[in-house]
């Protein structure tokens, strides 16, 4: 590659909703934004290296393996026995921590998936997916894929099992639209996971199964009375809620504008209301941010279909 010093190549990858109320841990989807990006270069000097990044206020570390997007890349050069390989990466950072939205996946899956590319693609995407993951675990410490499969593959993202990612694509109803509002306030996935109760009520747990069952079946046949049947969540979600003020109210304003269900993305603070059609969306969105505005907390809507691309190069 002694040639092409100086080629580069710029990703975006996008944010994502965990759990989608009923599959904590193991169902996520892509949205369109917001999203990072990354850019690999190939250097001379061997060695990889995280020259640049923006948009953080100065909070990630460039150390590259104390660094969601260094880490991810890091493994994957080193499981293709390429670490003398001289790569810089530069990480600009386009949407909030501690979101809810998958940050960290994102700048994990970028930071693959743009030196893969860089590298001329030696591994498919789904084979991204351990390093990508190791990426996130390096900032959260948690190993769940909810945020990473989707960001990394596009569309919803089903995680029959964590340790062996073993996943699934799910089919997107075409008309299956959401509204994500993020409020201004910052949650540490780690302590929206330490207050999760450690043993659930059975009754809880078959709710809940019947919930993940019935939305998977609502997708895969398009049946948007079952979506809205099933995205609800008795477990996470009565816990997380106390973190994220004006929670009940802003749900039931986004039922009454119509959406098909509303929860928590990933760990919050954003939430969500799944709709159907881009006008309902729109409308639910309004509601939410009506809420939040209403307590003078400054929050940002995305509206979004199901992004189905995932990660991808942009010039
Ligand atoms: N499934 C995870 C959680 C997503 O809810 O903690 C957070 O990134």
């Amino acid at each position: 590659m002694k040639d092409e010093f100086g080629r580069e190549v710029r990703v975006f990858a996008p944010g994502s909703v965990a759990n989608v109320a009923c599959g904590y841990d193991v169902l996520g989807f892509a949205i369109d934004e917001p999203g990072d990006e990354v850019v690999a270069r190939l250097v001379e000097e061997p060695g990889l290296r995280i020259v640049q990044i923006t948009g953080d206020e100065g909070k990630l570390p460039t150390e590259v393996d104390r660094n969601t997007a260094g880490v991810a890349a890091h493994d994957l050069l080193k499981h293709l026995g390429m670490l003398d390989l001289g790569i810089e990466l530069e990480i600009h950072k386009k949407m909030p921590f501690g979101s809810g939205l998958g940050s960290s996946a994102a700048s994990a899956v970028a930071g693959a998936f743009a030196v893969n590319v860089l590298i001329g693609e030696p591994l498919t995407r789904k084979q991204l997916l351990p390093f990508a993951m190791a990426g996130e675990a390096s900032a959260d410490g948690a190993w769940h894929a909810d945020n990473v499969g989707p960001c990394l593959l596009g569309g919803i993202v089903f995680v029959r099992d964590n340790h062996e990612l073993d996943i699934a694509e799910l089919p997107v109803p075409k008309d299956l639209w959401v509204a994500v509002v993020h409020p201004d306030i910052e949650i540490l996935t780690k302590v929206a996971r330490e207050i999760l109760p450690k043993e659930v009520p059975l009754e809880n747990v078959t709710q809940q199964i019947g919930n993940l069952g019935g939305l998977i079946c609502g997708l895969i046949q398009e049946d948007y009375g079952m979506i809205s049947r099933s995205v609800h969540d008795v477990i996470a979600e009565p816990k997380r809620q106390k973190l994220i003020p004006e929670f009940y109210k802003a749900k039931r304003a986004a039922m009454a504008a119509g959406a098909l269900g509303f929860s928590i993305s990933g760990a919050g603070p954003s939430v969500f209301g799944l709709c159907e059609g881009e006008a309902s969306a729109r409308k639910v969105g309004d509601a939410i941010q009506a809420v939040f505005s209403g307590v003078d907390l400054g929050n940002q809507l995305y509206v979004s279909k199901i992004n189905q691309l995932g990660v991808r190069v942009i010039e």
